[in-house]
């Protein structure tokens, strides 16, 4: 039976960057859920015969929120929903049965690297037809249902069994429930030479994955324990938990500081890998070096050629306007188009569909390429031991090699977490103000070459993306860039982000931080993040 409940505009449901995100109590008030869901359909032009994908990392609450988005898809006249048993997929994996099953869209429920459990955060988006986060217009869209709904549509039905594999109905909408890793891993070895890894592994390559007690756990232990042969506890904290057994699922050097301790050990693996909540960020490790997002998507681009899905070369290049600029040098070398988006995976979106760009990186983790519309951790991963299991050289040799070739980017960010928010905008405030004023200046000896707030002209749709971050470059190709977070759950997250160049290797000093200290100390003197915050040092530096 089918329901129209009456229901009133929520205050503040917009989307971020990553769909919608708020402290679960929040989520699971009553209606919250139900408005925002609504809003989707709205936003959609309605649910009527359409198809669905529906999963996500399951974190606490998304058992309840699967159900009552499968009796709202019902209600709004939906045909289909493809569902991860369980509720579960990861976000790649989501985006892949997006496309796979030609649906028109997916529900995904997640607040990916953000801590879960009922005082922790719950998170939904939808993606669309592509597997690609919504885009701008439709999220506004949903915005603004959001401001006027009146009313949501939902069957007074029992719960729909998702923990068996198979097809069931509810009311006239078909409910299919699918293995969760299955056609993820299909998809893997169409694209990695799984001979050559089983070799590398049969051959005593030792590796360690930290599925930090989150989503890609099933995925990994089938993909490299079962498939590839890596030794049973290969993979650890492989079991996904709704809170995470506690741990704060974001793979960097500092939440997933387990891992870098024995990679950094006296007898360390060869590789390590971490992924985060909803499986779609990675950071890589080598014994005793780590290597940061920006360089890893820069020896991705510049070695993908190397494993079967991209044997005929790259299309062209994408990173996001903070990642570093080492991504630009191996487009530059290899004659590919480069392309600098907004943060935000949604941005790469129409690149990869117009076939402009085969491979995109962010600074936070994330890295990926066309074969589905989301950043994707554990490919990043097999591509990584795929140019490992071809080059025969450790992930120091590579770094080292890479970096005589290319030149060395160093790079790091600095968080300042849970700001006031009225803190954090004056800090943004001052620097944009005086951006104008920067080109040609002095700052702790180097020169300010460019300075601007950054906009994006999608060279696709032709749409503006204004706002995006504010950037101050210099002539020795120094660089820092300052923008709000628009993923956090408390306050404001001021990010602070810093690049200095150098020709090779052995450029600088191996301490980043005390290589980047004179962009740091121009961030201060342009910025004044610890005289206006009082903070005296970042919360979270990777
Ligand atoms: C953060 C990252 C960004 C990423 C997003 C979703 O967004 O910085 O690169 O795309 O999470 O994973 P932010 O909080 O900075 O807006
Ligand atoms: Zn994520």
């Amino acid at each position: 039976m089918s329901t129209v409940r009456a229901t009133k505009p929520i205050e503040g449901q917009k989307p971020g960057t990553s769909g919608l995100r708020k402290k679960t109590r929040v989520f699971a008030a009553p209606g919250y859920l139900e408005n925002f869901v609504q809003a989707i359909f709205d936003a959609i032009g309605g649910g009527e015969g359409k198809t669905f994908v529906l999963g996500g990392d399951g974190r606490y609450f998304s058992d309840r929120a699967a159900q009552v988005i499968l009796k709202m898809a019902a209600a709004n006249g939906a045909a289909r929903v493809i569902v991860g048993q369980n509720a579960v997929l990861s976000t790649p994996a989501a985006s892949h049965l997006i496309r796979l099953n030609k649906t028109d869209g997916g529900f995904i429920m997640s607040a990916s690297h953000n801590p879960g459990g009922p005082d922790e955060d719950f998170g939904l988006k939808f993606n669309a037809a592509n597997g690609g986060p919504a885009p701008e217009a439709l999220t506004d869209a949903m915005f603004a249902v959001t401001k006027t709904i009146s009313e949501y549509r939902i069957v007074d039905a029992p719960d729909v069994d998702i923990a068996t594999v198979g097809e069931t109905t509810l009311g006239s909408m078909r409910v299919r429930v699918v293995d969760c890793v299955a056609d993820y891993a299909a998809l893997m070895e169409t694209l990695f030479d799984f001979k050559a890894l089983r070799t590398l592994f049969a051959g005593g390559f030792r590796m360690r994955m930290d599925s930090m007690n989150a989503v890609t756990g099933p995925y990994a232990r089938e993909i490299l324990e079962n498939r590839l042969g890596a030794p049973k506890g290969t993979v650890t904290h492989a079991v996904p938990l709704p809170d995470f057994g506690g741990m704060h699922p974001d793979p960097n050097p500092v939440w997933a500081h387990e891992l870098m301790d024995e990679m950094f050990g006296a007898s360390g693996p060869d590789f390590g890998a971490a992924s985060d909540g909803d499986g779609d960020r990675n950071m890589v490790v080598g014994r005793g070096i780590y290597v940061s997002p920006s360089d890893s998507l820069a020896v991705l681009a510049a070695n993908a050629h190397l494993a079967p899905g991209y044997k005929t070369g790259l299309k062209g290049i994408a990173r996001s306007m903070p990642t570093s600029a080492a991504a630009d040098r191996v487009a530059a070398k290899l004659g590919l188009a480069s392309y600098e988006t907004p943060t935000g995976w949604k941005f790469f979106g129409n690149l990869l569909d117009a076939g402009r760009a085969t491979i995109c990186g962010e600074e936070s983790f994330g890295t990926g390429s066309d074969h589905v519309r989301e950043k994707d951790g554990l490919w990043a991963i097999l591509l990584w031991l795929n140019i490992l299991a071809e080059r025969k050289e450790t992930v120091e040799e590579i770094m080292n090699a890479h970096w005589r070739a290319y030149g060395r980017n160093y790079y790091s960010r600095h968080d300042y977490d849970a700001l006031p928010v009225e803190v954090a905008e004056r800090v943004m405030g001052g620097l944009r103000a005086a951006l104008g004023s920067l080109p040609g200046r002095k700052v702790q000896g180097m020169t300010v070459a460019h300075a601007d707030d950054f906009a994006y002209n999608d060279p696709v749709d032709g749409s503006v993306s204004k706002g995006q971050g504010l950037r101050v470059s210099f002539t020795d190709g120094s660089r820092l860039v300052l923008r709000l977070s628009g993923t956090g759950t408390e306050g404001a997250t001021l990010r602070l982000y810093l690049e200095r160049c150098a020709a090779g290797p052995e450029g600088l000093t191996e301490d980043v931080q005390a290589a980047l200290a004179p962009v740091i100390a121009a961030a201060e003197e342009l910025a004044g993040i610890r005289a206006i915050t009082g903070r005296e040092r970042p919360d979270v530096v990777t």
